[in-house]
């Protein structure tokens, strides 16, 4: 596996690639890699495109600088992580490598990044699919991976991609789990031992708005409701939002009659924790 850190080196690294007519593939990360991520890069394994894995923590996108300074790496940790789930090439650019100088130009998906984590994170997508958009211009994958975890962001990255006539396919990889249900994330090794006991609620809870809709609910209020009941009594999670929306457009959703997914962010103690599920009535 080699290891770039200029955007020079990956171009030049991938010209011949591209000569040889072989496909590329990007498994786009911010580091902290866990069985999500190798989930990530083991559904890239399965197409004989080399693979590019970029380990980046994207400032812009942290609109908390605490959250941003929580998010420590370990860069010979990751790098090991990606040589054993076989990646060709690691692109970990440093900050003034990607953002040389102060960005003017931005790419923003209108609507799409406004709801669910939009309406409390602002300014978040748009850093996200102006990172993307720059990692895709720097690669040029013919196929890049995002896991569902970030239901939005995989849903705004697959319109960008569209809108801009990009020629990448964007592969959504399923949600990987722990046992009792949390979904993998960076953040899960901020949580306090009794945060970590009743962080999978949040997973109940969505499985709960699911059950109710697969039995026949169209009401998204009652749905939600199913949910809910689950998490108002824990004084641990206070949940900042929890909805049924279109699984594609992410507008909400009253009368279920189509393919839906129940999101949700909630903060287990100092931890803000996303998650979400899809749903389909019967
Ligand atoms: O999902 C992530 O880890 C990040 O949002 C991404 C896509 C790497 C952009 O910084």
């Amino acid at each position: 596996m080699e290891h770039a850190g200029s955007i020079a080196e990956v171009r030049a690294r991938l010209a011949p690639v591209r000569r040889e007519g072989r496909g590329i593939g990007l498994a786009a990360t911010m580091g902290a890699l866990h069985a999500g991520h190798g989930a990530l890069i083991d559904r890239a394994r399965r197409e004989p495109d080399f693979l590019v894995v970029s380990i980046f923590v994207n400032g812009p996108q942290f609109e908390r600088r605490d959250d941003y300074e929580a998010y420590a790496i370990d860069l010979a940790q990751d790098l090991e992580f990606c040589r054993a789930h076989g990646a060709d090439l690691v692109f970990a650019p440093s900050l003034q490598e990607m953002y040389p100088r102060e960005q003017a130009a931005s790419v923003e998906v209108a609507g799409l990044s406004e709801g669910l984590c939009g309406r409390f994170r602002p300014g978040h997508f748009r850093a996200v699919t102006t990172v993307v958009a720059k990692l895709f211009h720097i690669v040029q994958p013919d196929r890049a991976y995002f896991g569902e975890k970030d239901w939005q962001q995989l849903e705004v990255i697959r319109r960008m991609a569209v809108d801009l006539n990009w020629p990448v396919e964007i592969v959504p990889v399923p949600t990987v789990r722990e046992p009792d249900g949390l979904a993998l994330s960076s953040r899960n090794r901020r949580l306090k031992a009794e945060e970590r006991a009743v962080a999978p609620l949040l997973y109940r809870a969505l499985q709960a708005s699911r059950d109710c809709i697969s039995a026949g609910c169209v009401s998204a209020a009652e749905a939600k409701e199913a949910g809910m009941r689950l998490l108002a009594p824990e004084p641990r999670i206070r949940v900042e939002y929890f909805e049924v929306v279109d699984a594609e457009t992410l507008a909400p959703v009253e009368r279920i009659s189509g393919p839906v997914r129940v999101a949700a962010a909630a903060w287990v103690g100092g931890t803000r924790l996303i998650d979400n599920v899809e749903a389909k009535a019967p």
